[in-house]
């Protein structure tokens, strides 16, 4: 198959860990037969840089015309300064909405290899982590009205929260759907002993799993949920929740699997067209020191091949190569064990490319 792919590099260690997951991706396409072309598609900080915006018009229209996108990271301090409006994040903000990707979707499981990475007390991490946080992407007060005024005397700042039933109503479907797959459970999260917007996400998720007998519902409270997680982690197959609480609890999620490094994302809206990323950021901190994990990036890319391009073998055969790698003992700085040998994030990606 030939596929299209707008490359969104970014900023930090953006640039580091796509390539080596387009190095995997060539290697897949080299296996299997397949011919994939990259379409650079610059986007925040160094958007602002280069073109003055998070996010130029040629870089949306590169995406909405490819097949799939894959991103690295895009902010850091330098852009810190810049008004709200324009910020990297900005760009990535008008990216999922102008794609329409109101679903993204973020695995928190435990590699066996990776068990001495987990933070949580070995009791609890031996019952075992795998479960996936659904987030709503382009409601909640992401999207809402933000601004900043001078009110007697002081400023004052509102950023309004609003979700109407459809935008609850398509993504509590797509957590239904994957708890079909999974262990039969959902767990939609929310805060509506307090909130409007929680009452309404509650209500209207009751009546979409009134369609999927099948599959176990339960309500928590989003105080609650942060610490179940650590509590007992075993007890989530999928949690489906707003956009701000699903941004909170995934960083959650993905630290107790052992590292926020290793966790892929996917956003997905009607079509197959997606955007795939490492839920990590961009770690200006360690830029071009080759020390990045590239193992969230290209799990992200294995995700586009399965979910965009329904390639489920070619995307086992990239989760089997990171597994493959890991288990003879490979590992970037932030998993590094005991006799773990340390590579940085190029050999790392040479590793799983020889492995595919
Ligand atoms: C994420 C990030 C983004 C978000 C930022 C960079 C705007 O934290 O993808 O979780 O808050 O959604
Ligand atoms: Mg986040």
């Amino acid at each position: 198959m030939n596929k299209t792919i707008a490359v969104i590099r970014g900023d930090g260690i953006g640039p580091e860990i796509v390539s080596e997951a387009i190095g995997v991706l060539d290697a897949v396409a080299e296996k299997f037969g397949h011919a994939f072309t990259y379409q650079e598609a610059p986007m925040g900080g160094c958007a602002i840089d280069a073109f003055g915006v998070p996010l130029p018009d040629s870089s949306l229209e590169t995406c909405l015309r490819s097949d799939s996108v894959l991103l690295g990271a895009v902010g850091g301090p330098k852009w810190d300064a810049q008004p709200s409006a324009n910020r990297p994040e900005r760009g990535l903000l008008k990216l999922r909405s102008a794609m329409g990707l109101y679903t993204n979707i973020r695995p928190a499981r435990m590699f066996s290899d990776l068990a001495a990475a987990c933070p949580l007390r070995a009791d609890i991490a031996a019952k075992g982590i795998d479960f996936v946080v659904v987030r709503e992407l382009i409601g909640g007060m992401y999207f809402g009205e933000h601004t900043t005024s001078q009110v007697d005397g002081e400023q004052k700042a509102v950023d309004v929260c609003s979700y109407s039933e459809h935008e609850v109503r398509r993504v509590a479907r797509v957590a239904f759907d994957m708890a079909r797959k999974r262990r039969g459970r959902v767990t939609s999260i929310d805060k509506a002993n307090v909130l409007d917007t929680s009452r309404l996400w509650r209500k209207t998720v009751e009546e979409v799993g009134r369609d999927y007998p099948d599959v176990e519902l339960l309500h928590m409270y989003v105080d609650n949920a942060a610490m179940q997680l650590v509590r007992d982690p075993s007890q989530f197959d999928v949690i489906v929740t707003e956009n701000l609480f699903g941004d909170i609890l995934s960083d959650e999620a993905s630290q107790i699997t052992g590292s926020i490094g290793m966790i892929p994302s996917s956003s997905m809206g009607e079509g197959t067209r997606g955007l795939y990323e490492p839920i990590h950021g961009s770690a200006p901190d360690i830029a071009g020191q080759d020390k990045a994990n590239p193992i969230g990036t290209i799990l992200a890319a294995a995700m586009m091949l399965r979910y965009s391009f329904d390639m489920s073998a070619e995307a086992g055969a990239v989760e089997a190569a990171v597994d493959r790698t890991l288990k003879a003992g490979f590992r970037c700085g932030d998993i590094l064990n005991e006799g773990g040998k340390l590579l940085g994030c190029k050999a790392m990606g040479a590793e799983i490319r020889a492995r595919i």
